[in-house]
């Protein structure tokens, strides 16, 4: 299987703080990988670095063999690398329709953020915004204000954001985060179904989703890698029980 994603000793320092140290990843295209830890292990810090959010002090990320350790956070979806955020970046008091229009026109340059357009100008965005609506369970919001929509509908509706320059690569953080129990199946259904188009990188503090969608699992604790492998060999770790210990597994 080929690597899609790749990083090497990639080490983020804030001061003398080290977030994250020599983390080496190798992601394999068409799967779904987990990267878990405790909280404060350095999954965020590690996601920023992966989406270019925050510079890598050294170290390597490689998309597709191409070596984007600097590449402008901007520039890295149109490279075929989305992210999500963990905290919710959506903008209410738009429709879902908008939310999704804005997604995509922020990917053609002098576009970005027309909020003047009628949506029937632009053929390609209404075709490319309905076709990300009907992979997911959203399809019968198109109208609706991002504020009345659930905290789970707007948690799917940012992996639909993100989903508008049609990554290759997803980098998801925490996307069941804050969600009810309820909305947690929905979430899995669309991780699987997306797994057949592109490769999802998967941040979560959710050991057991994490077992139930992810082909492979890194496991961080302290900024270092402790564990890696399938979900079953890394839940059965003993390294990964005790960072864990006292936290739900
Ligand atoms: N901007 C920052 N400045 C200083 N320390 C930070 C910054 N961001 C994160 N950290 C520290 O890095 C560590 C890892 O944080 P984070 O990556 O958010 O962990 P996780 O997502 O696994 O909970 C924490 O100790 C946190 O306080
Ligand atoms: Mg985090």
């Amino acid at each position: 299987m080929s690597t899609v994603l790749q990083t090497k000793l990639l080490t983020k320092r804030y001061g003398d703080f080290v977030a994250n140290t020599d983390i080496n990843l190798s992601v394999a295209k068409g799967t779904i990988h987990g990267v878990i830890g405790p909280n404060g292990a350095g999954k965020t810090t590690f996601f920023n670095c992966l989406a270019g959010t925050v510079p890598t002090t050294s170290g390597q990320v490689l998309l597709e063999g191409r070596d984007i350790t600097t590449l402008a956070q901007h520039k890295r979806p149109l490279a075929g690398l989305s992210r999500s955020f963990q905290v919710t970046s959506l903008f209410s008091d738009l429709s879902v329709f908008e939310n999704l229009r804005l997604a995509h026109q922020a990917l053609s340059p002098g576009k970005g953020f027309v909020f003047w357009h009628a949506a029937h100008e632009t053929g390609s965005t209404a075709e490319a915004v309905d076709m990300v609506l009907a992979r997911t369970s959203l399809i019968g919001e198109r109208d609706t204000l991002v504020s009345e929509l659930s905290h789970g509908q707007q948690r799917v509706l940012e992996v639909g954001v993100a989903l508008m320059s049609k990554p290759r690569v997803l980098l998801l953080d925490e996307p069941t985060s804050g969600m009810g129990i309820d909305d947690i199946p929905q979430m899995i259904t669309l991780l699987s179904d997306l797994k057949k188009e592109c490769t999802i990188v998967l941040i979560e503090h959710n050991v057991g989703l994490v077992t139930e969608v992810c082909d492979a699992v890194t496991v961080l604790q302290g900024g270092k890698v402790i564990s890696e492998g399938t979900p079953h060999e890394v839940s059965n770790d003993e390294k990964v029980k005790i960072a864990y210990l006292g936290e739900d597994l």
